[in-house]
């Protein structure tokens, strides 16, 4: 394994990413974990991550300059340089001239850091330090350098240790990933056997030990990141989980009972299974703004999900599938899911319920997760649904919200998705979904005279969620889509599909 030290860069994780997508198993941990607990784990090579500080500050993060005398190959990146610069008796400065963004550099000796790079041509790379380099320690050389930073990249290639101005691990640097493989191959001479498949296995062994007799509470919501940590961690401690799962009323069709279906029977996991239908629609009586109607959905969620809780005595830690996106607060995932994600991720709980947090998917970016739901066994059709919002059908009634509403609207979400998947699309587009606006206008059917309610269909693509596009469905799909609707679904006279991208519109539309 890679081990990666964290000296509080927002590219640390992406870091671990490239490198796992490369089939090696790499770990990240805090800058200041016990030299003893690094050399337990055996490691091929280490990555020093760049960071916010810098070296020059007395309280600065920093290590024990004990690990390069290991023979283990180093690398450090950006504050990583100038830390191992500092620690081996070079010299960093702070720089009149900052370079931040796109820098070139010329590889200017022979050396299997570089190697597949060709060094007639200079790089594209990404920098972002204030710092840098002015003297490089004893026994190091200079392999690239950049017009403001003659060290950009150097080496003591007796000891193994590299370091680089630049970030290697972002999609701006130019042959940056075979930098980072020529490291992790040639250099710390690690082979490519690591896949999900072990990485399930090492995260059950590490939340079995993590959490150890203790009891672990989950709430599950039917998505899949809360699917895969409820079943990460039954397989870690089995009956010693206990999920709790809110059914508002508001979700898709039969989404309530495939949940519990797959929990119950399934996986035979600890289910508190609360229909709290009824009273999310009498909360949402009367209520026709956006905004209000997602507060009283989000607080009547925590509401239940406390009162639940409590009830179940001795638990001390509380599972949450938060993703690597929720994490870093650098990269800004924002908008509302930032906010109700909380919600969900039961963000509001009350103090004095003093539980532990256990976040088995904090490494993990969405489509790694998909991958360990596969893994671990879960359907495809669970593990590549689309993300579907903690309000629910709540916020795809435009206005006020009733059970005759819910109803019509979850028979002709069932069919887009249903036509979307027959098409091929489902896996192809971000998310598909109808949308019900309760406004009448007049239609004919059957030689009568309707005045019915209108589905517009949405169907985007994105990468993130925050932008999107909406997606250019063949004519025949839509036709066969609206077709389906208005003959199969009461009080549906009309169906529009919506070509609005994000921004200016939003993918929900409340
Ligand atoms: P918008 O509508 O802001 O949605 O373009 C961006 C993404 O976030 C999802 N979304 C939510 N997810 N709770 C969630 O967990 C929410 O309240 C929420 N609102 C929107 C939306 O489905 C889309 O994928």
């Amino acid at each position: 394994m890679i081990i990666i030290l964290d000296f509080g860069s927002q590219y640390t994780q992406l870091i671990a990413r490239r490198i796992r997508e490369h089939n090696v198993y790499c770990e990240i941990h805090p800058f200041n974990i016990p030299l003893s607990d690094i050399k337990a784990f055996n490691p091929k090579g280490i990555i020093l991550s760049g960071g916010p500080s810098s070296v020059l500050g007395e309280t600065s993060p920093s290590l024990d300059p004990e690990i390069f005398q290991w023979e283990i190959p180093i690398l450090g990146i950006c504050y990583g340089l100038q830390l191992m610069s500092k620690l081996l008796n070079g010299k960093v400065e702070n720089s009149n001239h900052s370079e931040y963004g796109r820098t070139e550099i010329e590889i200017k000796t022979n050396n299997r850091f570089f190697n597949e790079i060709p060094s007639t041509t200079p790089l594209t790379v990404w920098m972002s330090h204030g710092d840098r380099v002015v003297e490089i320690p004893k026994g190091f050389e200079v392999l690239a350098a950049s017009t403001n930073s003659p060290f950009a990249a150097v080496a003591d290639t007796k000891r193994n240790l590299y370091g680089i101005q630049f970030h290697p691990e972002v999609t701006h640097t130019d042959k940056g990933i075979q930098i980072l493989k020529n490291f992790v191959f040639d250099i710390c001479e690690s082979s490519p056997d690591w896949d999900m498949e072990s990485f399930k296995e090492a995260k059950i062994k590490e939340l079995a030990e993590q959490v150890g007799n203790e009891k672990v509470l989950c709430a599950l919501s039917g998505g899949v990141d809360s699917t895969v940590t409820a079943v990460l961690l039954h397989k870690a401690i089995g009956d010693n989980l206990t999920c709790i799962f809110v059914d508002n009323g508001l979700l898709r069709k039969d989404e309530a009972k495939k949940v519990v279906a797959l929990f119950e029977k399934h996986y035979q996991v600890n289910l508190v299974h609360i229909d709290a239908s009824q009273t999310f629609w009498d909360k949402l009586k009367g209520i026709s703004d956006p905004e209000q109607k997602r507060k009283i959905i989000g607080n009547e969620f925590i509401a239940i999900f406390e009162k639940e809780a409590k009830k179940l005595k001795g638990i001390n830690y509380l599972a949450q599938g938060t993703l690597y996106p929720d994490v870093i607060e650098s990269v800004s995932f924002k908008g509302p899911s930032a906010v109700i994600k909380s919600h969900h991720n039961v963000g509001g709980l009350p103090e004095d319920m003093k539980m532990s947090l256990v976040e088995p998917l904090r490494e993990l970016f969405k489509d790694e997760v998909r991958e360990l739901g596969l893994a671990l066994g879960l359907d495809e059709e669970l593990v590549f649904r689309h993300p579907f919002p903690g309000p629910g059908l709540g916020i795809r009634i435009l206005g006020e919200v009733s059970q005759e509403k819910i109803k019509v609207l979850q028979e002709a979400d069932q069919i887009v998705m249903e036509e979307i998947k027959a098409a091929g699309y489902y896996r192809q587009v971000w998310q598909s979904f109808a949308v019900l606006l309760p406004i009448r206008s007049v239609g004919v059917m059957g030689d009568a005279r309707t005045y019915d309610w209108t589905i517009a269909i949405r169907c985007v693509s994105s990468k993130d969620a925050m932008t999107a596009d909406w997606v250019q469905l063949p004519y025949d799909l839509l036709g066969k889509i609206s077709n389906r609707i208005i003959n199969e679904v009461q009080k549906i006279n009309r169906v529009v599909y919506d070509i609005t991208s994000k921004p200016p519109g939003t993918i929900e539309w409340e």
